[in-house]
């Protein structure tokens, strides 16, 4: 803190600026797994709105490499920062930086990507504020079960419903349990699921859009939906539906998505995107600063969320459809 501040008086000397607001509350440095990420975009820009007045939050790209991460974690500790929140490129990495973090005696509240609870055992000062990824593959599964349910006629007469599935990253708790969750949803509603193909798109919309081309191919109209375990690769597949005719004169697939992203809620505006489920950015990056900040105060009075077994905070998902999707705009 004491470095920053006098090199922010150096600057002011050097530079002649006659208005420099010197930095508020503790400062905390953060690490974002990529910035070229929809959603993880919106938890950035959740952190720095709630930093405002309260921290000084330095906001890293670490480019998709846990390496360059590792090196930006140690530049935190070095640099004295008083706290800081991870967004791990490999969630697996969790040890090893707390291993620095706690040798710097500063705090460490990871987001997004959950540190896999048995490696964190010899470790204290840790924090994780994520959602749980279970509920969003319920979630999206029931936006499906309610589909086929008001549209029997969509359910081919053997009774199977055949679905192609775009997968976000793998090792991802929320890529992994949306998979198994979605389709556990509707199993348990009575359905008869059969998988035509099942691969991890990375997120990407791109490769969402590529990988259902190629599954458009294969299979055509045998496809009787698409989940997807995020909104960018549901639009993806999207694009790729549209180009093969799909959402013109009756022609309709259901595609469900995650995250409820502005381009996701105007794809369900136009009546292409089936659903999506509202993963929180707003909350989620609200609850990463404030945490970092109460821990680094010791003071967790007025802490908005609720910390459950000493370490997480679980920010709520909200499934949304045709029927609320203005709420979320
Ligand atoms: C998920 C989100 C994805 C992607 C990923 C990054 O929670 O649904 O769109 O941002 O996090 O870790």
């Amino acid at each position: 803190m004491k470095k920053l501040l006098s090199m922010v008086l150096a600057l002011v000397l050097v530079l002649g600026l006659s208005s420099v607001s010197l930095a508020a509350g503790p400062t905390i440095g953060v690490c974002v797994y990529k910035f070229d990420d929809t959603f993880m975009t919106g938890v950035r820009n959740a952190i720095s709105k709630a930093a405002e007045g309260i921290a000084e939050a330095q906001i890293v790209d670490s480019q998709n490499a846990q390496a360059t991460q590792n090196d930006q974690v140690i530049m935190f500790v070095d640099q004295g920062f008083d706290g800081v929140a991870i967004n791990p490129v490999d969630r697996t990495a969790c040890a090893e930086i707390s291993k620095k973090t706690e040798a710097a005696g500063i705090p460490v509240v990871y987001f997004n990507r959950e540190p896999i609870a048995e490696e964190m055992t010899d470790f204290d000062n840790w924090y994780y504020v994520g959602a749980k990824a279970e509920e969003s593959g319920t979630m999206s599964g029931q936006i499906l079960v309610d589909y086929f349910t008001a549209h029997p006629e969509a359910i081919p007469e053997d009774g199977v419903i055949r679905y192609v599935m775009l997968q976000g990253e793998p090792g991802h708790q929320d890529a992994e349990l949306r998979s198994i969750y979605s389709i556990k949803c509707l199993e348990d509603a009575g359905f008869t699921l059969e998988a035509l193909a099942v691969d991890t798109a990375h997120w990407n919309r791109i490769e969402g859009m590529e990988k259902m081309t190629a599954w458009l191919a294969a299979f055509g109209d045998k496809i009787d939906c698409v989940l997807a375990n995020n909104d960018d690769m549901a639009l993806g597949a999207i694009e790729a539906l549209k180009a093969e005719g799909y959402f013109t004169e009756g022609k309709f697939m259901p595609v469900v998505g995650v995250d409820a992203t502005a381009p996701a809620l105007e794809a369900l505006k136009e009546g292409t995107l089936l659903g999506t489920v509202l993963n929180d950015a707003a909350n989620q990056g609200a609850a990463t600063l404030l945490l970092t900040v109460a821990a680094v105060n010791g003071d967790f009075t007025g802490f908005p969320y609720e910390i459950v077994d000493d370490h997480y905070v679980w920010v709520p998902y909200q499934m949304v459809t045709e029927e609320n999707y203005t709420d979320f705009e």
